[in-house]
């Protein structure tokens, strides 16, 4: 059938709008990225991403040079001239945990005052359960004359660090509407993408998104409470991971035991639809516990550095290696790495911090924590290292040549990314997460 280029905007230039935008590129269409703020624009205009991704610079760059992608901060022109509107603003926690739509109300009331002709409005960004109809009322409030219009949920799935290839290979696209319309062109957008497609209606897709994350959210903490457990016993949680992931119906993945989830959706997600719930009088217990775990997992590290350490802390000085939430990221939103910091801060530690891309420069941190550029530096003279973050770099540490710069050597790895053994053999005092 040859494949029409669509026309596509996408409206805010985060992790989502970017990757996104690229993605519809790589299959043939031409996007324009709409966004409020003009460094962001100014940047991506110049091949530049304002935020750390792997491979998505080199896909700027190629899309820019063959036209297949502009940006603008002119929202009128945008909404007039595309016949597409994917909405990929930020939903951050609002009051009460639940999702803050400001900024997608915001970009419905323009689509709505500046809408010439039948438009296709996407949501991406994560959005509550009942959002496409709240898009659907701004919109008509907005219009000076009515024009028709379709409102989909689409929900992302990417994580970020492996957004490309997540957003180039999904597991599956959920196309929520109920309109034929809407869905015929939706499906042509999505053509060349190789996965099944879930057709359903704005609400349950809603629904999904939530759903998804909250599960993988309950898998970690389902395993990081277990750990504790695996701990008290000495069997090693790696191995109940391995053992239990191996059964097709549970699934190897998101069974990691660690410092708990972090980053801008789990905790974000997982507190929305407990809200959600709350406000139609339905109790998620098993997502409240999942929260309680999840918040109690870096203080159960603690404990046990605070216990291999002689209890006070008071005056050691520690290396905290890894800033951001998880590896392949500068997202530092929500990092247990973090929350062990201010821990730390707390019991009068003397913190040196490393990351490979985070730094604290502009952050209150930085006045109250050293930031080194080499895990050399950053361990030197300390009496102990904190593995936060499972960057690849941080396995592959030399800890023999590490060794003679500490003043003791303990090693607390919270994400069981080394083997105890061998840095046990080396004469560290290793402890993980039930890591045995
Ligand atoms: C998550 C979901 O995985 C994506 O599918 C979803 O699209 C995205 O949220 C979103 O809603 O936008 P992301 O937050 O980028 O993606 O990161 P994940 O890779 O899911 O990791 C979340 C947290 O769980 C991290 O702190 C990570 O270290 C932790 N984790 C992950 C574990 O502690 N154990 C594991 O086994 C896996």
């Amino acid at each position: 059938q040859g494949g029409s280029v669509v026309k596509i905007l996408v409206i805010g230039t985060g992790y989502v709008g970017t990757t996104t935008s690229l993605i519809f590129c790589e299959k043939g269409h031409q996007v324009t990225g709409l966004d409020l703020d003009d460094r962001k624009i100014q940047a991506l205009t110049s091949g530049k991403l304002h935020f750390y991704e792997p491979g998505l610079e080199e896909l700027l760059t190629k899309h820019i040079t063959n036209k297949n992608i502009s940006f603008t901060t002119d929202t009128e022109t945008a909404i007039k001239e595309n016949d597409v509107i994917f909405i990929c603003v930020g939903t951050p926690m609002g009051k009460e945990g639940s999702a803050d739509l400001t900024f997608v109300k915001n970009v419905a009331e323009s689509i709505g005052r500046y809408m010439n002709r039948y438009k296709v409005v996407v949501t991406k960004s994560t959005v509550p359960v009942g959002t496409a109809e709240k898009v659907t009322n701004w919109i008509i409030k907005n219009q000076p004359t009515p024009i028709s219009f379709d409102v989909v949920s689409n929900p992302e799935f990417l994580r970020e660090g492996s957004a490309l290839y997540d957003a180039l290979y999904p597991d599956r696209i959920v196309i929520g509407t109920t309109s034929e319309k809407a869905r015929t062109i939706m499906e042509e957008l999505y053509k060349d993408f190789q996965c099944p497609v879930v057709q359903t209606n704005p609400k349950a897709s809603e629904m999904i998104k939530y759903a998804a994350n909250s599960f993988l959210a309950m898998k970690i903490s389902y395993i990081n409470e277990l750990a504790r457990l695996c701990d008290r016993l000495g069997i090693n949680v790696n191995d109940v991971s391995k053992g239990i992931g191996l059964d097709h119906r549970i699934g190897p993945l998101f069974l990691r035991a660690g410092m708990g989830y972090g980053g801008s959706c789990f905790p974000k997600d997982v507190n929305a639809l407990l809200q959600t719930a709350k406000e139609n009088g339905q109790l998620l217990s098993i997502l409240d516990s999942v929260v309680k775990v999840n918040a109690s997992q870096p203080l159960y590290f603690m404990e046990k550095i605070q216990q291999a350490l002689g209890g006070d802390l008071q005056g050691k000085t520690i290396a905290v290696l890894g800033l951001s939430f998880k590896a392949n990221t500068d997202d530092t939103r929500e990092s247990p790495s973090l929350i062990i910091i201010e821990n730390l801060l707390g019991d009068q530690v003397t913190v040196r911090a490393h990351d490979p891309v985070v730094h604290l420069d502009n952050s209150p941190l930085s006045e109250v924590v050293q930031q080194f550029e080499t895990v050399a530096e950053t361990v030197s003279g300390t009496d102990a290292v904190i593995l936060c973050t499972d960057w690849e770099d941080y396995k592959s540490l030399n800890w023999g040549e590490l060794k003679p710069l500490m003043k003791q050597p303990y090693i607390f790895d919270g994400r069981n990314m080394l083997d105890k053994r061998e840095v046990e053999s080396l004469g560290f005092h290793y402890i993980g997460i039930a890591n045995h």
